[in-house]
């Protein structure tokens, strides 16, 4: 695979390779509104900081003549195997960045077979996703309502349609302190970005006084985050659903470890990308001890700051199953749509299979074994 790098090289402007690359370019093309929406974290951006200087503590020790010819990089995950060891994390209102929105997304997680995770604040409804990419593996993100019959509802829904797991946002029982959209003067929800799965909602429609726009944007704002949200919130979903439940937002051992105690079949380390509460451990740094504590009972995956294939890799050899991608995939969306995402996550892809191999070893389990030595000297 010598040439999985030349294949960027090319007459015309070549798409953005990295991601501060993208993440320039987005800032040419896009208003200043959405683009900070996007980008920004919460707060002074804290935590956005420790999610890169996570990855960044991290060096490899690699080995060599090992026959690498062959990188196998496909993971099992709920039964079903893929190509790649990423996934789409849940990123709200995707038709701020592009007419297509989620459409154009799962349609590039079909095509990857990577799988896709709708998140409840999406520009277009679960059922007109499941309708864009019928075989796409397809989960449902939850953020739980003050109305609860919204939630079941909008879970049901999602299994109705085809979804093949629950992921609820545990971070998220109100929205962070975003300093940038204040700046902005933004607000994505009172824009209407957020209509999708509410619209089409017969719970939430039912409980508007009327069917104007502004009841619609009162509506989402007062329903769509719930403070209450507690462990039996959990445990009476699980009753309600067939699906797995992922908890999204895990950061303590012990969360993890009350996670499984409930029932639950898999976790997602994450801060929201830096954009709930600021000050927040690294999600990478947040990993090892939830490992220790999950020791393989349920698969793990993490999210925030995996911008390039070495942060994945590093991620996969400190014990993760997987990993999700948040603002890559938005930003190649802005960029060109169904064909923007392909091409970061290809990129990423591309990226992280070369290092596996160079790192000298052959499949993402062989990860767990490479060396790995952290700036301060331990391992
Ligand atoms: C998000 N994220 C998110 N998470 C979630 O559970 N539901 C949601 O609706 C959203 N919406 C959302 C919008 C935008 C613009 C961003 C950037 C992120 C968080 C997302 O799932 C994921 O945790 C982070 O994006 C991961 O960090 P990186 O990859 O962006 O650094």
């Amino acid at each position: 695979d010598g040439d999985l790098l030349l294949k960027n090289i090319t007459a015309q402007a070549p798409f953005p390779i990295c991601f501060a690359d993208l993440e320039k370019t987005v800032a040419e093309k896009i208003a200043a509104g959405p683009f900070g929406y996007i980008r920004s974290g919460a707060g002074g951006e804290q935590t956005l900081h420790n999610n890169r200087a996570a990855f960044k503590k991290y060096s490899i020790v690699p080995r060599f003549l090992n026959d690498v010819s062959n990188v196998d990089t496909s993971i099992h995950l709920f039964g079903k195997t893929y190509p790649t060891p990423l996934l789409f994390a849940p990123v709200g209102m995707n038709g701020m960045v592009h007419d297509e929105g989620e459409l154009a997304v799962v349609r590039a997680a079909q095509h990857l077979n990577i799988p896709y995770i709708q998140s409840t604040v999406s520009t277009y409804a679960l059922e007109e996703v499941a309708e864009a990419a019928p075989t796409a593996t397809k989960w449902f993100q939850l953020y739980w309502s003050t109305n609860e019959a919204i939630a079941y509802s909008m879970a049901a829904r999602a299994e109705a349609a085809g979804f093949e797991a629950i992921v609820l946002t545990i971070d998220t029982v109100m929205l962070g302190w975003r300093e940038e959209d204040v700046r902005n003067q933004f607000s994505p929800l009172k824009l209407g970005y957020a209509k999708g799965n509410y619209m089409n909602d017969p719970v939430f429609t039912a409980s508007l006084p009327d069917d104007s726009f502004e009841s619609y944007v009162q509506g989402v704002l007062q329903n769509v985050f719930h403070p209450t949200l507690n462990w039996e919130h959990v445990r009476e979903l699980k009753r309600r659903t067939n699906l797995p439940i992922l908890l999204k937002g895990i950061l303590h051992a012990e969360d993890a470890r009350l996670a499984i105690d409930n029932g639950i079949d898999g976790i997602i380390v994450s801060n929201h990308g830096g954009r709930q509460l600021d000050g927040v451990i690294g999600s990478l740094d947040a990993l090892p001890a939830i490992v220790e504590t999950v020791n393989g009972q349920i698969p793990i995956i993490l999210d925030s700051g995996v911008y390039r294939g070495m942060d994945a890799l590093k991620a996969l050899a400190l014990g993760a199953d997987a990993v999700a991608i948040g603002r890559p995939f938005v930003y190649g969306l802005a960029l060109n749509g169904q064909q923007g995402v392909e091409k970061v996550m290809t990129n990423l892809y591309d990226e992280l299979k070369v290092s596996i191999a160079l790192a000298g070893v052959t499949s993402v389990k062989g990860l767990r074994n490479i060396t790995l030595v952290k700036i301060d000297g331990t391992e």
